[in-house]
């Protein structure tokens, strides 16, 4: 089960646990890539939803379910963009990028993860947050509260799902820049330096490989741009310390710099 799957990282893993031959569920709320997507692969089934509404996202697991009987690997992985000062952001985008990015990704948990664990056996979560989940670069502060949520939120589920004695693990995708259509989705003026940071990323194909890797070694936070480990690390020394942060610039991706 894929949400965001038209597009980018989505779109790789799709492909990419096609080849793995998984039966696959695709959600998006752009509906003819998806379509398109999903007859170019053997078996898909397509189901338009917006993970916003939790309404849609309760078909979705009614209709994933009503298919395929159990899902045993679940991918939160629809997102968009945001761009701005935190006061310059309207109340409207606030809503958008929170919508989205963590009440997309809650309701998934909603309504598959009960259904994961009553299906019994092992099964796996991957909600797809960001590095600006883990560090908080400027004019970026809508996004990265909704990615640090996802983090959170994450971080919560594997601990709770343990104390139940559930079998379902758990995954938090933690990308630097990928090379996708994201920049797109910020409403407005996208920067133009993210939107090239962006553009010349790492290729969502590696990211779908890192987290195939990643789910098959029960790995928890997956990183995807080591060069970007430092911040994280100072982040955790300027909160020990007390300090506001530090003028965050994320360094180009390997890839980038290419
Ligand atoms: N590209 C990057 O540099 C990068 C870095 C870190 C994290 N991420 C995260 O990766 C995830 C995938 O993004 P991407 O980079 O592949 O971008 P993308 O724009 O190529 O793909 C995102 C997909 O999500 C879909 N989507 C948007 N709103 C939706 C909604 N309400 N309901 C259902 N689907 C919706 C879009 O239609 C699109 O197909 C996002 O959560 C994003 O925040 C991306």
């Amino acid at each position: 089960m894929i949400t965001g799957a038209a597009s980018g990282i989505g779109r790789a893993l799709a492909q990419r646990l096609s080849r793995e031959r998984m039966h696959l569920v695709l959600a998006d709320v752009d509906r003819r890539p998806l379509r398109e997507l999903a007859s170019s692969l053997p078996g898909a089934l397509a189901v338009p939803t917006d993970v916003s509404r939790m309404r849609d996202v309760e078909m979705l697991a009614a209709k994933a379910y009503a298919r395929f009987g159990r899902v045993h690997l679940l991918c939160n992985n629809a997102g968009v963009a945001e761009y701005g000062a935190v006061w310059e952001v309207s109340l409207r985008r606030w809503q958008r990028v929170l919508g989205v990015n963590l009440w997309g990704t809650v309701h998934g948990c909603l309504a598959f993860v009960p259904r994961m664990i009553a299906q019994g056996g092992a099964a796996h979560v991957v909600n797809t947050a960001s590095m600006a989940g883990l560090v908080t670069p400027p004019l970026a502060g809508a996004y990265s509260a909704s990615k640090h949520a996802v983090v959170a939120l994450s971080e919560a589920l594997v601990q709770d799902l343990a104390l139940r004695g559930a079998r379902v693990g758990v995954s938090v995708l933690c990308p630097g820049w990928v090379a996708t259509a994201l920049a797109s989705s910020a409403p407005g003026a996208a920067d133009r330096m993210m939107r090239s940071l962006i553009s010349r990323g790492l290729p969502p194909e590696a990211v779908a490989d890192r987290t195939v890797r990643a789910v098959r070694a029960g790995e928890f936070y997956v990183l995807t741009h080591p060069e970007m480990a430092p911040a994280v690390r100072r982040r955790a020394d300027e909160i020990l310390a007390g300090r506001a942060p530090g003028m965050l610039r994320l360094p180009r991706s390997r890839a980038a710099s290419r």
